[in-house]
């Protein structure tokens, strides 16, 4: 998980150094721990933090001092170990009674930062689930077919059940995908994703954005390499 991780520690520097504001949506979940450590230490001075604007893919819709949250995730490996503008840090809010209201605020903010018909980040981190869901976008969801919302509340079949996450649509629109996705326990996920006519989340999202970049490591691509 390292190599890859560094491999691509030393890319999103590139991304991050090629351009005045570099809009970053991060991924939740364990795989991406390495990347963010690796972010706050190894090549923390190569990032040009002062241009970075951080915002999350999805979140758990629990309390951000919960060590489910994927804000918490983020705060502990990276957030906390590099200096960056607390006013460019957009954590998804889960403190709103109704679920629906945290997305709608959190759409409200992105509509704030972003003034194209979608949300343009430069680039958007995604993890890959067992099941072939992203984000916390998750198979049979009608929050698959959502069509015009760019944040919207969903229900994940594992705990915590209450997400939040972006829409495939609002997802589609970055200017870079990329997908982070390592270990044994990912490869048939990751095969089904790259398989034509399969219909999980992450291969819809593939089948808008042919040109996302998937990130892995011998082991998730073992089924992959062997066909
Ligand atoms: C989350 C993520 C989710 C994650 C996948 C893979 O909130 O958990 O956004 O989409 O990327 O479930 O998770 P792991 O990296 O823990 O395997």
């Amino acid at each position: 998980m390292s190599a890859v991780s560094t491999a691509l520690a030393q890319n999103i520097v590139e991304l991050a150094r090629s351009t005045e504001r570099f809009h970053f949506a991060l991924s939740g979940g364990n795989t991406p721990r390495t990347l963010y450590a690796l972010l706050a230490t190894d090549f923390r001075n190569e990032i040009p933090w002062e241009s970075i604007h951080l915002f999350w893919g999805d979140e758990r819709y629990v309390p951000q001092d919960n060590a489910m949250s994927n804000y918490h995730l983020i705060r502990e490996a990276l957030l906390e170990h590099v200096k960056i503008n607390p006013s460019h840090i957009h954590p998804i809010p889960t403190n709103f009674d109704d679920p629906d209201e945290a997305a709608k605020a959190y759409e409200a903010v992105l509509k704030s930062c972003f003034s194209t018909s979608w949300p343009t980040f430069n680039l958007v981190l995604l993890g890959l689930g067992h099941d072939g869901h992203t984000a916390s976008l998750f198979p049979g969801s009608p929050a698959l077919e959502n069509r015009n919302r760019w944040v919207i509340p969903t229900k994940s079949p594992t705990e915590p059940h209450r997400r939040i996450t972006l829409t495939l649509s609002a997802l589609a629109h970055a200017k870079q995908i990329y997908f982070l996705v390592t270990g044994a326990d990912k490869t048939d996920a990751l095969q089904r994703t790259l398989t034509e006519g399969e219909d999980t989340p992450a291969a819809r999202l593939l089948s808008r954005r042919p040109d996302a970049v998937f990130w892995t490591d011998e082991a998730a691509a073992r089924r992959v390499r062997d066909e």
